[in-house]
């Protein structure tokens, strides 16, 4: 892998920038969403990490600036194939250490997910082997992770802590995904996730360890700038919408954004928190008419995670269609944990989308990228292919977009961009490049 400080990809099949003619400002949303900006036979050029000029390969060719430079610029000849702007994951808890192989045999026996967590498995059963690691082996398990996500073609990861579950296991999670972080090219947005259960220690006092994360993991967090946002899952057994509110609260006074866990098992009124600006409202399993009408007024993202109910083998998978055609902005994502949903494909996780949820491919994608980007605030670097955005991007082995959610559990693709940075993903492809 190398910082390429200037970089031309051409000859691109299918260049999807998603490029939108309406321009309206905030996250993609309506008929929006399938708008791709497609050109054929395109070409980008990159310079120190920074898209700065996008179009077709015979005008990127008569580009004055391009004819001089050619020879100091590495070039990559992409032959026919189809590059987006690299994946935005967000939502991801990479921080542990274990699968959790039990809970699986469990739930192909007939266990549900809240059984086995109320029987001692689920989150709690993951905080153990967090809190007796060090921050070095957490870290390389979130590096591991993140090389693993931008083989898929993922290059911005929003990665949470939250198996800790205490304010010394909860910073050492947070200092484990900066230190992951710094190591990799792509681009890493940390939340706390403190509030993720109840732990043991103080079951039956709830309003005490809620104390602990809004008085001691919050201010420590935003001190040390561990994290951009917090988390809580807002759900019978975890915290309440009462808890969620003291918590969000803190985050607010503390300077930092806010994203939760909603509806994921069941509903909770959704209005009462809106005034919070969240970032995004994720899983929306569960959301009723009056929300999904208010939703559609808001800029807050709701992140459907579809790998979780292929993993608990539910019959049910969020409404999207009903979100979309509302006018709710929506974004997708892996989930990536190791109780619902380990996967790190954001390709699985668009395949799903297309098939449970009927998303079309092209909902697919946005809601990948700019949408993601959207609900990680990070939209004006990344999630679209457009001059001045960062040089985040993935190329993928196929002739046409559609074949990424259609041709599933297999990784095509072959190449990312991170800021600039190449790396080659599988196979024999590499344009030329040595990489
Ligand atoms: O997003 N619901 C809360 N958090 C995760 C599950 C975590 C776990 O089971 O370890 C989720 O599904
Ligand atoms: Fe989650």
């Amino acid at each position: 892998m190398r910082k390429e400080s200037s970089l031309f990809l051409a000859n691109i099949g299918q260049l999807v920038t998603l490029r939108c003619a309406s321009n309206r400002p905030g996250p993609r949303r309506g008929s929006d969403l399938k708008e791709l900006g497609i050109i054929e036979d395109g070409a980008v050029l990159c310079l120190g990490g920074k898209i700065v000029s996008v179009g077709t390969t015979k005008d990127a060719l008569r580009d004055p600036w391009l004819k001089k430079n050619r020879k100091n610029v590495t070039e990559i000849d992409c032959a026919g194939k189809v590059v987006l702007p690299g994946f935005v994951d967000s939502h991801t808890h990479p921080v542990f250490i274990s699968p959790r192989l039990v809970d699986f045999e469990k739930r192909i026996e007939g266990a549900s997910y809240e059984e086995i967590a109320a029987a001692g498995g689920g989150i709690r059963s993951s905080v153990e082997g967090v809190r007796g690691a060090g921050k070095r082996v957490l870290a390389e398990k979130v590096l591991a992770v993140l090389r693993d996500m931008a083989a898929h073609g993922t290059t911005t990861v929003e990665a949470k802590s939250g198996y800790g579950l205490t304010v010394e296991s909860e910073m050492k999670s947070l200092e484990a995904i900066r230190e992951a972080a710094a190591r990799w090219p792509g681009t890493v947005v940390a939340t706390l996730l403190g509030a993720h259960v109840i732990p043991k220690e103080f079951q039956g006092r709830s309003q005490k360890y809620v104390e602990i994360v809004c008085k001691e993991m919050i201010p420590q967090a935003a001190k040390r700038k561990l994290a951009q946002f917090v988390d809580v899952f807002c759900e019978q057994g975890a915290f309440t919408a009462g808890e969620t509110e003291q918590i969000f609260e803190a985050a607010e006074q503390h300077g930092l954004s806010v994203r939760a866990h909603m509806g994921q098992l069941s509903g909770t009124a959704l209005r009462p928190f809106l005034h919070f600006k969240p970032a995004s409202f994720d899983h929306m399993d569960h959301v009723n008419e009056d929300d999904i009408a208010e939703l559609a007024k808001h800029n807050t993202v709701a992140t459907l995670v579809p790998g979780v109910n292929y993993f608990l083998g539910l019959k049910e998978y969020p409404q999207a269609r009903k979100l979309i055609d509302a006018g709710v902005p929506v974004a997708l994502a892996t989930d990536y944990n190791p109780g619902t949903s380990p996967t790190l494909s954001m390709p699985m996780a668009m395949s799903l989308a297309c098939t449970h949820m009927k998303m079309s491919p092209a909902e697919a994608i946005a809601a990948a990228t700019i949408n993601g980007a959207c609900a990680l605030r990070v939209a004006d670097r990344k999630g679209t292919i457009e001059p001045g955005k960062d040089a985040d991007l993935a190329v993928f082995e196929v002739e046409d977009y559609r074949e990424i959610p259609y041709w599933f559990g297999a990784n095509r693709c072959v190449m990312t961009v991170m800021n600039g940075a190449v790396a080659r993903t599988a196979g024999n492809f590499c344009g030329g490049l040595s990489v």
